[in-house]
């Protein structure tokens, strides 16, 4: 089904952390065939920080299942960190997406019944990094979103731009090479999402590489580049 093979392969320069190639995602559907994505191209840098955005249908949670290698392209290559993740099987792919991939959500996704400091720990668990280490790097990544003081405290105990900076924490746990978020203020009041934009800024500032799916454009305003998706299609792409 892969179309990658039929193409010129070029391999992303190291300084590509992203990087598709004609990516689309047909789905077959009876027999219709809806192109959620179709012949998609563009990369992206190294501590760079984007925004995706565009109208309802674009295509945005498409792109960003095949950016979170939740979902592969049904044609093209999609380079994550050197490696193509559109030739990889499962279990490949949650590996891959677990080592580089931090993953922000709209609702938070916190496990209600961990604390603070082990939601924290959740990802670093499933690499197999030892309790002791852990701990330490779950409380040096709570002090880093301003969370230090609340390490005991269950999800329900917090605000909602708490929970935020706990769930941007857990994202970071395995020092993924890009941060990816799907409408991280979705959830938050106007003056709490200016916080937590703040904190991405500060990331990005630390160097990390920053993507935000978001229909906001005062959300898309706090990225450096855009990208504009209309029917599946690149509308526009500024770096
Ligand atoms: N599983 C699926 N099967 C068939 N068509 C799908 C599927 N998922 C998405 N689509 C179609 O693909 C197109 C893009 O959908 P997508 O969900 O990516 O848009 P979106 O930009 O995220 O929209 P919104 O802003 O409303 O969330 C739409 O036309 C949608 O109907
Ligand atoms: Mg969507």
């Amino acid at each position: 089904m892969n179309g990658a093979a039929d193409s010129v392969i070029i391999r992303p320069r190291p300084d590509e952390v992203v990087r598709l190639d004609d990516v689309k995602r047909h789905y077959v559907v009876g027999d219709e065939t809806v192109r959620a994505l179709d012949g998609v191209s563009f990369s992206i840098k190294r501590g760079s920080y984007w925004a995706i955005m565009g109208p309802s249908g674009s295509g945005k949670s498409t792109m960003l299942n095949i950016l979170g290698c939740l979902d592969r392209p049904t044609h093209g290559a999609y380079w994550l960190n050197g490696e193509n993740v559109a030739e990889m099987n499962d279990n490949a792919l949650s590996d891959h997406r677990l080592k580089n991939l931090g993953f922000v959500f709209q609702s938070f996704h916190l496990i209600s019944q961990l604390t603070v400091c082990e939601n924290i720990e959740v990802p670093m668990m499933y690499l197999g990094i030892p309790p002791d280490e852990r701990r330490a790097r779950a409380e040096m990544l709570a002090e880093r979103v301003g969370m230090s003081h609340r390490l005991r405290h269950l999800p329900m105990e917090l605000s909602g731009g708490q929970r935020q900076r706990v769930a941007v924490a857990r994202a970071l746990a395995n020092d993924p090479a890009v941060l990816l978020a799907d409408e991280p203020t979705g959830n938050l009041d106007s003056a709490t999402s200016v916080q937590i934009m703040g904190l991405f800024q500060e990331l990005y500032e630390q160097g990390k590489t920053v993507i935000v799916v978001t229909h906001e454009p005062d959300i898309a305003a706090f990225a450096k580049s855009h990208i504009v998706l209309k029917d599946g299609k690149l509308q526009s792409c500024e770096e």
